[in-house]
C-alpha cells in the first residue's frame, strides 16, 4: 500500500461544541430521531470527516450507504454550482427540463436487462418503494404486495409496512397497509435449518408454494427483494435464490422489484447487484441514496407496459426529480463508473483483515457482504449463534473515539457494516481496519 496516510485526530469525543448543540438537539429535536455519533461536522472530504471540534474521522458509513465515490467530488460539485446558477426549481410536470430526460435514459443504459426503459423521479428511496406497489398494482389490478422478513424498504406507511423490523421501525405506527412477509435465504440462521453445503432453496419453493395457495392464486401483485438485506445484517442469499425466484414470479405472473436503494450505484462492484447473478431480470428496479452523489433523488426503472399502467397524472410530485439532484447524478454515475473496477481491490483487502480479526476474535460469527459493502455478525457464543448487541454498540462506540464513523445493522442488532466509499485511498482503508481491531481488542478486553 503505497498512499499517504490521512490525519486522523481526535481528542474529547464528543467535543465540547458539539456536546453544547446536543442541548439544542434535546430541547429542539423529537427523540424519536436516533442519533448514533453525536459529533457535529464542520465539513467532509473524499472518506473523510471534521467536526466543530477540531476531531477528524474515517467515514465508513457513506452516510448511510450514500457517498460511493466520497464526499463532495468535485465534478458533482461543479455540476451543482452550474445548475444552482440556472434553477433551482420549476417542477417537471409543470415545465420540464432535459436533465430529468437523461437521468432516466442513463438508468435504462445501465440497467440490468434491456427491458427497463422507462422512469420516474422521486426524492427519497421510501417513495420510490411506494410508488414501485402502485404501479405493480396499477398493472396487475392485483392487491397482495410481498416482501421479505429481514428487510428494510424506507419509513413512509407503506414502505414501512413492507420492511420486516418491528423495533424501533414499526412498533406503535400501525394500522400499517396490508402485506405480506416470506422468508430470506439468511444462510447463517437458515429458517429452514438446512446445511448451506445442501440447500435445496427451500425458501424459494415455499414462496412458490404459498402463490400457488387458494389465499393468494392470482392475487399477488408484486415482491420486493434487496439484493443484499442491507439493514437486516448485510444478507447475501445463495446465488441461485434470484434466478429462482425470477422464474417463479414469470410463473405467477408477479412484478418483481428489485430494491438496489442500497446495493446499487456500484457499491457491490457493479453497477446493480443482482448483476452479479445471471438470468435474474426485475421488472422493477428501484434506486436512490448513491444514485445522487448526496442529492436526494431516486427512481423506480421498469418495463414500458408495467410504468405505462398507471393513469396520466397517477405518478410525480412537486419536488420529484429536482434539478440540481438529476445533474449530480448525471455527475456521479460518471465517477461510479470510473471507481468501480476499485471494489474487488478493496473488498479483497477488507476481506483478509477481518479473516485474520475472526481468528483473533471469537466473537466475530460471520463475514459476509459483497464488494464495498461488508459486514461482522457478532455472536458471544459461536455455537449457540447468541447475538452480541451489547457488544457490536460498544465496539462501534469505541471506533468513534478512535476515529471512525462506523454502522451497526441486523435484525438483532449483532451486525457491524462497513461502507467505505470505492475510492477510499489504500492507507486510509488500512487505518480504518486497525481502528476496527483495537477497538474490538479494547471491547474484548473489557
Ligand atoms: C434497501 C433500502 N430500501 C429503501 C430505503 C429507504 O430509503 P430512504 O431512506 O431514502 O427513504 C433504504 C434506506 O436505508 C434501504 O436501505
Amino acid at each position: 500500500m503505497a498512499s499517504k496516510k490521512a490525519s486522523v485526530k481526535t481528542s474529547e469525543v464528543p467535543g465540547p461544541k458539539s456536546a453544547e448543540l446536543g442541548k439544542l438537539r434535546e430541547q429542539y429535536i423529537s427523540k424519536a430521531v436516533g442519533i448514533s455519533h453525536p459529533i457535529y461536522l464542520e465539513k467532509a472530504e473524499g472518506s473523510l470527516f471534521y467536526d466543530i471540534d477540531g476531531n477528524s474521522f474515517i467515514d465508513m458509513g457513506s452516510g448511510i450507504g450514500v457517498l460511493n465515490v466520497g464526499s463532495r467530488p468535485k465534478e458533482v460539485v461543479a455540476a451543482v454550482k452550474k445548475q444552482a446558477d440556472k434553477f433551482l426549481h420549476v417542477c417537471f410536470q409543470v415545465t420540464p427540463y432535459e436533465s430529468y430526460l437523461r437521468v432516466a435514459e442513463k438508468l435504462a443504459k445501465i440497467a440490468p436487462h434491456p427491458g427497463l426503459v422507462k422512469s420516474v423521479l422521486y426524492n427519497s428511496g421510501a417513495e420510490a418503494v411506494e410508488n414501485s406497489v402502485k404501479i405493480s398494482r396499477a398493472y396487475t389490478k392485483k392487491p397482495a404486495a410481498f416482501s421479505f422478513v429481514h428487510s428494510f424498504h424506507g419509513r413512509t406507511m407503506m414502505a414501512l409496512a413492507l420492511t420486516s423490523k418491528e423495533m424501533p421501525y414499526k412498533a406503535n405506527f400501525g394500522p400499517l397497509p396490508e402485506t405480506y412477509k416470506v422468508e430470506f435465504p439468511y444462510c447463517y440462521r437458515c429458517p429452514y435449518g438446512e446445511n448451506c453445503d445442501s440447500c435445496g432453496l427451500a425458501c424459494a419453493d415455499k414462496i412458490d408454494e404459498q402463490w400457488s395457495s387458494p389465499q393468494f392464486q392470482g392475487r399477488v401483485s408484486s415482491i420486493i427483494g434487496e439484493p443484499i438485506a442491507g439493514e437486516g445484517g448485510f444478507i447475501v442469499p445463495p446465488k441461485d435464490f434470484y434466478p429462482k425466484l425470477t422464474k417463479i414470479c414469470k410463473k405467477h405472473g408477479v412484478v418483481y422489484v428489485d430494491d438496489e436503494i442500497q446495493t446499487g450505484a456500484g457499491r457491490t462492484g457493479k453497477m446493480w447487484a443482482v448483476q452479479h447473478w445471471p438470468g435474474v431480470e426485475p421488472d422493477i428496479l428501484v434506486s436512490g441514496k448513491g444514485i445522487g452523489g448526496g442529492f436526494p433523488i431516486s427512481a423506480t426503472t421498469g418495463r414500458v407496459e408495467i410504468m405505462d399502467a398507471p393513469q396520466t397524472g397517477g405518478l410525480g410530485g412537486t419536488f420529484g426529480g429536482n434539478p440540481v439532484g438529476c445533474v449530480a447524478a448525471l455527475a456521479q454515475f460518471d465517477l461510479i463508473e470510473k471507481s468501480m473496477s476499485n471494489v474487488s481491490k478493496i473488498n479483497g483487502y477488507i476481506t483478509k483483515r477481518l479473516k485474520e480479526m475472526q481468528s483473533r476474535f471469537p466473537l466475530i460469527g460471520d463475514i459476509r457482504g459483497m464488494g464495498c459493502m461488508m459486514a461482522l455478525e457478532l455472536v458471544t457464543d459461536p455455537k449457540a449463534k447468541t447475538p452480541a448487541a451489547k457488544e457490536t454498540k460498544a465496539i462501534r462506540a469505541a471506533a468513534m473515539k478512535r476515529g471512525m464513523i462506523m454502522l451497526t445493522c441486523g435484525t438483532y442488532d449483532n451486525v457491524i457494516r462497513l461502507h467505505p466509499s470505492m475510492v477510499m485511498p489504500d492507507e486510509t482503508l488500512e487505518q480504518a481496519m486497525d481502528i476496527l481491531e483495537a477497538s474490538f481488542e479494547e471491547v474484548v478486553k473489557g
